[in-house]
């Protein structure tokens, strides 16, 4: 994905169902000068989602969305990200699957973030699972969004090394801290040369 030089930042949309420092951390990232992305919306299915105070504090549009209705409420996102010009969607911590036909007609790019080595431990309790497996590694992985869960192109993955007294909480944040560094990095790589 190019822009071409000397154009303006790329609209981005942040998806996000609870704390949202993924978001935090990405509008922080999009105030710097290099950061190609500006975030312009932010969109979550949970109307007590805690990321949206941030939203309301750095004064970025939030939309809710329920998704009790998938097809009707899709269709309203794909408007409105059509009139925000939105060319970039970040998932950070969404946590309904975004449907096939919502990906083939969104005019751009959509990234998102898993809290392991993909393709090892795709869906939920990810920590649990890799610690109950007694894995040595995990880690975090930026990757394309597909119809097939946590499946499509990776971008940017980042490794760490699983202590013997990790519980699920505890991996949680060390990766956490890892994601915050990861999603950045994997947003130049990806607008890189442009
Ligand atoms: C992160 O671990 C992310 O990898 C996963 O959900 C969590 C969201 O955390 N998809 P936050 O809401 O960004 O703090």
């Amino acid at each position: 994905m190019k822009r071409s030089l000397g154009s303006s930042k790329i609209n981005t949309a942040v998806f996000i169902s609870g704390t949202g420092s993924n978001f935090k951390n990405l509008v922080k990232f999009s105030c710097d000068n290099k950061a190609p992305i500006k975030i312009n919306l932010v969109i979550s299915n949970n109307s007590n989602a805690k990321g949206l105070n941030f939203a309301k504090k750095f004064k970025i549009e939030q939309r809710i969305y329920k998704y009790k209705n998938r097809s009707e409420d899709e269709k309203k996102i794909l408007k409105l990200l059509k009139r925000k010009k939105i060319k970039l969607i970040c998932l950070a911590g969404f946590m309904k699957i975004i449907s096939k036909n919502f990906i083939k007609k969104f005019n751009g790019k959509i990234l998102n973030i898993h809290p392991s080595l993909l393709p090892k431990y795709k869906g939920l309790n990810t920590h649990f699972r890799v610690i109950e497996n007694k894995e040595k590694f995990s880690g975090c992985t930026i990757h394309f969004v597909t119809s097939r869960l946590d499946s499509g192109k990776i971008i940017l993955q980042k490794k760490i090394r699983v202590s013997k007294n990790d519980t699920p909480y505890k991996l949680s944040r060390k990766i956490l801290k890892e994601e915050h560094a990861l999603y950045p990095k994997a947003i130049m790589k990806l607008f890189a040369n442009s």
